[in-house]
């Protein structure tokens, strides 16, 4: 059985994994990450989502071998001595969830989209979090939070 190490949430791990193991079951059931859900496991919802080496993944889709050596950062470990990151804070402030089994995903999407367009026109978020799909809120709160989590993050990196 391959051994691997990955950093999760800032803690290294080593695992031996069967080679078909999903990377949303390692963090789930071995090392008890179930912030982040498993909404349909075919990479359809979007709901699994975390970072992967800095860049959005659907967990459901990419192997726990194929992360080996890399750093994974899921809903967890977002957040920084109890305070939520911008874009947690600015779902909640636009009550842009309402079972929130999308939001973990919903939310990492979000930062991933910034990365290259860190100022959002309401189509491009649209656009970019086409892979992850809400079955509560219509979407419209949603935009309206990463809007605001995008204005947020913009001030908090000019913020000297
Ligand atoms: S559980 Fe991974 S995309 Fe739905
Ligand atoms: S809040 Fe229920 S699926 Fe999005």
């Amino acid at each position: 059985m391959p051994r691997i190490s990955v950093t999760v949430d800032g803690i290294s791990y080593e695992e031996d994994v069967e080679p078909r193991l999903l990377l949303v079951h390692l963090l789930r059931e071995r090392l008890g990450k179930t912030g982040t859900p498993v909404g349909c496991d075919t990479s359809n919802c979007g709901a699994c989502t975390v970072m992967l080496d800095g860049k959005s993944v659907k967990s459901c889709s990419v192997l726990a071998v194929q992360a080996d050596g890399c750093e994974i950062v899921t809903i967890e470990g977002l957040g920084s001595g109890g305070s939520m990151h911008p874009m947690q804070r600015a779902f909640h402030e636009e009550h842009a969830l309402q079972c929130g089994y999308c939001t973990p995903g919903m939310v990492m999407a979000a930062i991933d989209l910034l990365r290259d367009d860190p100022d959002p026109s309401e189509d491009a978020i649209r656009q970019g979090l086409e892979g992850n799909l809400c079955r509560c809120t219509g979407y419209c709160n949603i935009v309206r939070a990463v809007r605001r989590g995008a204005q947020e993050m913009g001030q908090a990196v000019s913020t000297p």
